[in-house]
């Protein structure tokens, strides 16, 4: 029997990440994610997910300083950012700048390369953006924390408190989603005992592809037109009479509640409570669970991490083509973590086709 894209099979264990989608949890090494957002930076959570326990003071400021060293790429990778040509897309740029990186060694999967590769993704970013924008780069701070060190880099200022955390808390909760296709790629790579480089890198190449990477452009188009009607609840009710999907809404895996969506929902309550943005976001979803409760009964329909991503992309005044680059450099800290476990414990992934094709005649 064929089970069409795997779905349902389960191809590997692990200890990193739990989704439970009927009761709406996404767990990280036995930790509900609300709970991880509201006291906890990117890098404590990251050690995380790598080690499986929480850093003590000085792991944790070990690790700081691990990413502030290897902010700052090589030059031959900063020239390749500037050389390759300005129709490539970034997620693309990602992928080819990552190849480039590595391996320095014919080492397994290491920590420290995990450390390296999160460390690299915001400042390929920020180099490459600002060379299509034709202004200087602005190097990586030796005094900012990840984040908002990002930020810094981007926008070539110390960003606000509430900036640094709407973008924080995104970032930890885009961190890791279980054997999601890019994920799974990632793993597949590695089980063939290839290094951690050619993982990330395969994995780029598929969180590139609108079905995953998916980013929350297509909300704001969403929220864009919600605005300019008029009539926010006539104009839900007849894209779904079309059969439309709304989009932010809906998810293959939970069928409650996405945890994700509540916690970016919150911290946006209290970071830009006053927000316009924010304000039409709560408007439509207000409308839109109610209509698609009244049209779709029983589909338990609700918004999806994309959704309030939407707002909070708007809240830092990302640029959306930074979208599915700024989820990557969240992600590669999942994917490190199941490279490394995948490495640990290795069985090559190799499955089998069905053959439906013609056969020699006897
Ligand atoms: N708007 C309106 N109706 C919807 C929506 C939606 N967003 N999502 C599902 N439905 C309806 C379907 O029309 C279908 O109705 P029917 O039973 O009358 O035919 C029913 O709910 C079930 O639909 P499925 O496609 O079977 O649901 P599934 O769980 O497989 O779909 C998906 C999940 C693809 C995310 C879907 O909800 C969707 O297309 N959402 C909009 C796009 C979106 O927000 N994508 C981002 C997802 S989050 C992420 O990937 C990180």
């Amino acid at each position: 029997m064929v089970i069409k894209g795997l779905k349902g099979v389960k191809a590997a264990e692990t200890v990193i990440s739990h989704i439970d989608g009927v009761n709406g949890r996404l767990i990280y090494r036995g930790l509900d994610i609300g709970e991880l957002t509201k006291n906890h930076s990117f890098e404590e959570v990251s050690y995380l997910l790598w080690h499986g326990e929480w850093p003590d003071h000085h792991q944790l400021l070990q690790l700081k300083n691990k990413l502030k060293k290897h902010r700052e790429l090589p030059e031959y990778l900063e020239n390749l950012l500037i050389s390759l040509p300005a129709e490539m897309d970034f997620m693309s740029v990602l992928r080819t700048a990552v190849s480039a990186a590595g391996p320095l060694n014919k080492d397994k999967p290491s920590y420290s390369d995990s450390i390296r590769l999160t460390a690299m993704m915001p400042t390929i970013i920020a180099c490459r953006k600002s060379h299509l924008e034709g202004r200087p780069f602005v190097r990586p701070s030796a005094e900012l924390d990840h984040v908002e060190n990002y930020l810094y880099m981007l926008n070539g200022e110390k960003p606000a408190e509430s900036q640094r955390k709407a973008l924080e808390t995104y970032m930890i909760l885009t961190l890791e989603h279980g054997m999601n296709a890019s994920t799974f790629s990632a793993r597949v790579t590695v089980s063939t005992e290839s290094d951690i480089y050619s993982a990330v890198t395969s994995a780029i190449g598929t969180m590139k592809g609108p079905l995953h990477g998916g980013a929350p452009s297509e909300v704001i188009a969403f929220l864009d037109e919600a605005a300019k009607s008029g009539n926010i609840e006539k104009l839900i009710r007849e894209k779904i009479n079309r059969g439309e999907r709304l989009m932010g809404f809906g998810h293959r895996i939970y069928k409650t509640h996405d945890p994700r969506a509540l916690a970016l929902k919150s911290v946006l309550l209290e970071i830009a409570s006053k927000d316009e943005w924010l304000g039409l976001s709560l408007d439509v979803e207000t409308a839109a669970v109610s209509l698609l409760q009244e049209l779709k009964p029983g589909r338990a329909l609700y918004t999806n991490v994309e959704f309030y991503a939407a707002a909070i992309m708007k809240s830092i005044q990302m640029e959306s083509e930074l979208f599915t680059p700024t989820f990557t450099a969240s992600r590669v800290v999942g994917w490190t973590a199941h490279i490394l476990e995948q490495s640990e414990n290795n069985t090559i992934f190799r499955p089998e086709s069905h053959y439906i094709g013609r056969m020699p005649v006897v």
